[in-house]
């Protein structure tokens, strides 16, 4: 009996860390949303759409492949067969991406694009809206929480780990601007589903978190 898992919450609050991680002990496939609403932002950078302009942020979707691939080192994102991987964690995506989600048709898009990859149960898919929209009816649902002061934290060791600069007062004001932005918009926004198991990071390790989850889907 496979399953559909979905992991929700604020920014940084480590829920692509867990959801690899279940994935793997669960041979399940793994599905990054916040990675396709970053590709397109990239891709929009790159032809300077206006990120406000749905229509044109739309057609550009329409005319826009994102693939998600399972690799050795994690996950590569490529846009139109480009390996964007690097360049869509950086500070201008990041910082724009909240922009371009908050468009109701390209969310629909998306959405679609979503359940499609969906499909097949054995999904970990994290994001935002996954267990309110994408899936609905997934199995299992998990809302992840942690402090601004603790995710801003573990993003600024993941940077500098990764030999990005990075500078934490300013990753707390990123973090909470997107939430913000991810919490205020109109189509659907970053919401904890009504039936979805809300756990508290702040002080749990990645293990202690990757545990919980595992129980809540073995009950
Ligand atoms: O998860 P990640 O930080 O990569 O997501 C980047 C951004 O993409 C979020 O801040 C949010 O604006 C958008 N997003 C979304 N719905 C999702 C996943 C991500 O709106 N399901």
């Amino acid at each position: 009996n496979q399953l559909a898992i979905a992991i929700d919450g604020p920014a940084a609050a480590g829920k692509s860390t867990v959801a690899k991680l279940i994935a793997e002990e669960l041979s399940y496939i793994y599905i990054d949303t916040g990675a396709m609403y970053r590709a397109l932002t990239y891709k929009a950078l790159q032809k300077d759409i206006d990120l406000e302009d749905e229509q044109a942020l739309l057609q550009l979707l329409q005319q826009t492949t994102i693939d998600l691939q399972q690799s050795n080192n994690g996950q590569s994102v490529l846009v139109d067969g480009e390996d964007v991987t690097r360049e869509i964690r950086g500070q201008q995506v990041t910082g724009q991406v909240s922009v371009v989600a908050k468009h109701p048709a390209v969310r629909k898009e998306m959405v679609a694009r979503q359940k499609a990859l969906a499909a097949k149960r054995g999904v970990v898919m994290d994001g935002r809206d996954i267990g309110t929209h994408v899936l609905p009816d997934a199995e299992v649902k998990i809302f992840l929480v942690a402090s601004v002061q603790e995710r801003a934290e573990r993003r600024h060791k993941e940077n500098q780990e990764k030999g990005f600069a990075s500078d934490l007062e300013e990753l707390k004001r990123e973090i909470e601007k997107r939430d913000q932005l991810d919490s205020e918009r109109e189509a659907s926004p970053l919401i904890k589903a009504e039936d979805a198991v809300e756990i508290d990071t702040t002080s749990l390790s990645i293990q202690g978190v990757t545990d919980r989850i595992l129980e809540v889907v073995k009950n």
